[in-house]
């Protein structure tokens, strides 16, 4: 299996990045680590716990990252992902601890420490990979490579220009972005496919085991204001699409392009620039998903839910 840490701020649809990757043989799920950003981090901290417990997954071992973005104020996202993160999904305390070493620091320790490269996904704001990058830059052979949720080339889902993970922590974003480290992006013109329709929905119920349920209890209450303003027919599954790109990455379109984040301008705070035409004079620094399999990329999930 692939080894990969997955740095987290649970959310609905980190939750189901979560179960997703937790139920598939070809990940191996090295480590957990959250971030403030749809919550705080001691709610994002403990939502990854109780997750990572209902899907019987207790030796996932899960660390708390940073509690705030590296300049700007934190920006939490409770209008769309409920008071607890979950949709309202009530989940008992859970047994499973929380590491006592700083996620930052086990980000670190993972990699130097593991024989080979691991892949990194990201479903948060990226304070956690950037303090690390700044603090041990010797890491960033070790990461195979990091396949990003965040950013939009199109309309933004905070601001007309940015997605909410960008510009959460923009600074953040444009030190990854700098890192020359492979990295693929997935923003919302891609998650924006990969929509939660009632159907779908109901074949995750059909599956009848405590993970689906939870997955269709959470999906039902998760991004009503996007779908409203958008007009889809369903909530988006932002997070999924990272863990689906790195085991069936033939699932997606995509096309080389250099990416830089706006930290300066209040307008544009947050915006990813995708530039394919070299028109700024830079070489490629990501691969930019255009599209997605939406049907394969439900087949997957059905598929890994069924395992729970
Ligand atoms: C991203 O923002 C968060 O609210 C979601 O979990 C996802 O990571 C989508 O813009
Ligand atoms: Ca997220």
């Amino acid at each position: 299996p692939k080894p990969i840490i997955i740095d987290c701020d649970p959310g609905i649809d980190d939750a189901v990045a979560l179960f997703l990757a937790m139920a598939l043989d070809s990940l191996d799920v090295k480590a957990i680590i959250t971030v403030a950003g749809n919550m705080p981090l001691a709610v994002t901290e403990r939502n990854a716990r109780c997750l990572v417990e209902l899907a019987q997954r207790s030796q996932v071992k899960v660390y708390g990252g940073c509690p705030r973005p590296l300049l700007r104020s934190p920006l939490f996202a409770r209008h769309v992902h409920g008071d607890n993160g979950l949709g309202g999904l009530l989940l008992p305390d859970p047994q499973v601890p929380l590491q006592p070493t700083h996620g930052v620091t086990a980000l670190i320790e993972i990699l130097r420490q593991s024989p080979e490269p691991v892949s990194l996904a990201t479903l948060g704001p990226l304070t956690n990979l950037a303090v690390a990058l700044v603090q041990a830059p010797d890491i960033a052979p070790a990461i195979a490579e990091i396949v990003i949720m965040g950013g939009a080339m199109r309309a933004g889902n905070v601001t007309p220009s940015a997605e909410f993970n960008f510009y959460a922590d923009p600074h953040a974003a444009q030190i990854v972005m700098d890192s020359g480290i492979p990295l693929t992006l997935i923003g919302l013109d891609v998650t924006h496919q990969v929509i939660a329709t009632p159907p779908r929905l109901e074949r995750i119920r059909q599956l009848q085991n405590p993970v689906a349920q939870a997955v269709v209890e959470m999906v039902s209450r998760y991004g009503s204001t996007d779908q409203q303003v958008l007009g889809l027919v369903g909530p988006p599954l932002h997070d999924p699409c990272v863990i689906a790109y790195l085991v069936q990455p033939d699932l997606f379109e995509t096309k080389p392009g250099y990416v830089a984040i706006e930290t300066a301008s209040d307008l544009n705070l947050g915006r990813s620039v995708v530039d394919f035409q070299g028109l700024m004079g830079h070489l490629p620094n990501a691969t930019v998903a255009l599209s997605i399999d939406s049907v394969g990329f439900y087949e997957l999930l059905l598929e890994a839910l069924s395992l729970y």
